[in-house]
């Protein structure tokens, strides 16, 4: 939901281009305009370039200076214009406002300023905070100013502002995430790391209710409360430059499904300590929720399978249908919050609701320094690295991973479970070779064309055909519905006609006949089957054989979904790294 990225000190004086460049990076928290502000050498007033569509190749012939202030809009209060494009300027040109929020109030604060006669220009929510701070800094320094502004706006923000005057990015934060990059002499202020992550790996992630002023000659960091000081200590993040780079792949979504193969083994060097004290608590009686959003959703859904297997009767619950289960959360519940940037509004509602009713947080996350990360009483962070496309792959299968790991713990198996997550990432990297990438490709030109497709799976592969078609319809925008098999005849057979494509998702388990009686069900209709499946079959017309793995056959069933997401969208001519509509991370309501 939008990206910010400013510098201060651009030691080659190209600070809009740096920013540009910077952009691209966080482009997929939103790409339906994007704009850079700059200070320009001994310039008496911003320049300001800006414009609908996404960054990808753009360039800016902004002057030169070494301050600048940049931003990629995914639009909620008005159309996507130029207009309504970041960043907004107040009356005098001298402040340049970005956003990454909703100011919910922002139409009472517009009425007054219109009484004492500013003049707004576009339609958003954001240019009333320009307009405001120009109005309180009539009376108070620019960062009183700004910090005053920032607490009346409700809803969760972050802003960041130019100021010609002071020669200043001054941001603030409250619910949406901004992160400062300590650089040699240069100083970075971001939606997220991989914009400065060429330049630093220094960093420093703001909190809510915190304002930082970033100056040539340093970064001070505020209480937005009190108004006063506060020690900064920043943190020295591992990430490689690489992890931000396509590092030679076409696309991020095809780069992160083959980095799984390297992921999801990472997971079981997680905290073994965490794990274990978790998993006595869940034997002692603690109740378990999972809860999450889209993909992260699926984990949990997935995850509650596994729970099972261990004897545990766990809950889950999409964050977005929470409130009314919330009444059962009590302090002997743990909740799991499952995401990958730990910054999804409805997640973050989900848990703090779960939060004042004594549950016990644990997130399960990817991104550092979020805010669930900060809302939780314990964090296993699942360590993918950063995902860079829209689209989720490798975090869900961290999470997955991890979840099974606890599960296996729960049984008193967890050694056996490293070993058998391990095992997993061997077998994944020789079935993901030549011979089935070609075979994918075939299958996508084969259904390139399809306007619906059908997906049916069982048990631990029913939520494997919600996660398989997610990335179907994200990446390609054909339809592609899951359901449970056993819920076919109730309704759903009804849709197949001769030639429908219905994927079977199935493993070597207790449920196999049943699957495959659902597939003959579906191919006496005139279904099109393709088995996803590590075994043949006479009800199959296609096979894309799976590796064989007992109940982690979830996972390479769930990889061929996003692969042949990604084939379907690359032959249809969508954009697999920035599907249309999407923001990565959904920081609204
Ligand atoms: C799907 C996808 C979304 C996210 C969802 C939650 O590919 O990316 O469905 O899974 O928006 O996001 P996080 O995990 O950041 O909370």
């Amino acid at each position: 939901m939008c990206g910010i990225y400013g510098i201060i000190n651009d030691k080659k004086n190209q600070a809009a281009q740096t920013v540009l460049e910077g952009l691209k990076k966080l482009e997929y928290r939103g790409y339906d305009s994007w704009g850079v502000a700059i200070i320009p050498e001994n310039g008496q007033k911003l320049k300001i370039d800006k414009h609908i569509g996404k960054i990808g190749d753009a360039t800016t012939n902004l002057s030169q200076g070494s301050i600048a202030l940049g931003h990629t809009r995914w639009a909620t209060h008005g159309g996507v214009t130029d207009i309504n494009a970041h960043p907004h300027l107040d009356c005098t040109k001298k402040l340049a406002v970005i956003h990454n929020g909703i100011v919910e109030n922002y139409q009472e604060i517009k009425e007054e300023l219109l009484e004492k006669g500013h003049q707004f220009i576009s339609e958003t929510d954001t240019e009333v905070i320009a307009h405001l701070i120009e109005e309180k800094s009539k009376l108070k320094k620019i960062n009183e100013a700004i910090f005053e502004t920032f607490k009346l706006l409700r809803g969760s923000n972050a802003i960041a502002v130019l100021d010609l005057n002071s020669q200043t990015i001054i941001a603030c934060r409250n619910g949406s995430p901004l992160v400062v990059g300590l650089g040699n002499n240069q100083y970075f202020l971001a939606s997220d790391v991989p914009a400065f992550l060429k330049e630093t790996n220094k960093v420093y992630f703001l909190n809510d209710g915190e304002g930082i002023v970033l100056k040539q000659s340093g970064v001070t960091l505020y209480d937005l409360e009190t108004e006063k000081e506060k020690i900064l200590t920043p943190q020295t993040l591992d990430w490689k430059l690489e992890d931000a780079e396509k590092g030679g792949y076409p696309h991020f979504l095809i780069k992160e499904i083959y980095e799984q193969l390297t992921t999801i083994p990472k997971t079981t060097s997680i905290n073994e300590k965490e794990i274990l004290e978790l998993a006595n608590k869940i034997k002692s009686e603690y109740k378990v929720v999972l809860t999450g959003c889209g993909t992260a959703s699926y984990c949990a859904l997935a995850a509650k399978y596994f729970f099972a297997e261990a004897g545990i009767d766990a809950q889950s619950i999409p964050a977005y249908e929470f409130m009314p289960f919330s009444k059962f959360i009590d302090e002997k519940t743990l909740v799991f919050a499952i995401s990958q940037s730990g910054e999804t509004a409805d997640t973050l509602i989900a848990v703090k609701e779960a939060k004042k009713r004594g549950g016990q947080i644990v997130a399960v996350v990817n991104a550092r320094g979020s805010t669930l990360e900060r809302m939780a009483d314990v964090v296993l962070p699942v360590s993918a690295g950063p995902e860079i496309a829209v689209v989720s792959t490798k975090a869900f299968t961290s999470q997955l991973s991890t979840l099974y790991l606890l599960t296996t713990a729960v049984r008193d198996r967890y050694k056996i479970g490293q070993e058998k997550i391990n095992d997993l990432s061997k077998v994944l990297t020789k079935w993901l070779n030549v011979q089935l990438i070609n075979q994918l490709i075939t299958l996508a030109k084969t259904l390139m064309d399809e306007e619906h497709m059908y997906l049916i799976g069982k048990h631990l592969n029913y939520p494997a055909t919600l996660e398989f078609a997610l990335k179907i319809k994200e990446t390609s925008y054909i339809h592609a519905e899951p359901f449970a098999a056993g819920e076919l005849k109730h309704g759903v057979i009804t849709l197949i006609q001769k030639g429908t494509p219905c994927f079977v998702l199935a493993s070597n388990d207790e449920v196999k006949a049943e699957v495959l009686s659902s597939a003959a069900e579906l191919k006496a209709r005139g279904g099109l089957i393709i088995g996803i499946s590590p075994f043949e079959s006479n009800e199959f017309d296609i096979l894309i054989k799976t590796p064989d793995l007992g109940d982690l056959t979830i996972f390479p069933n769930i990889i061929v979904g996003q692969l042949l997401g990604y084939y379907l969208g690359v032959g249809r001519g969508a954009d697999p790294d920035k599907p249309r509509n999407l923001a990565k991370s959904v920081t609204v309501k």
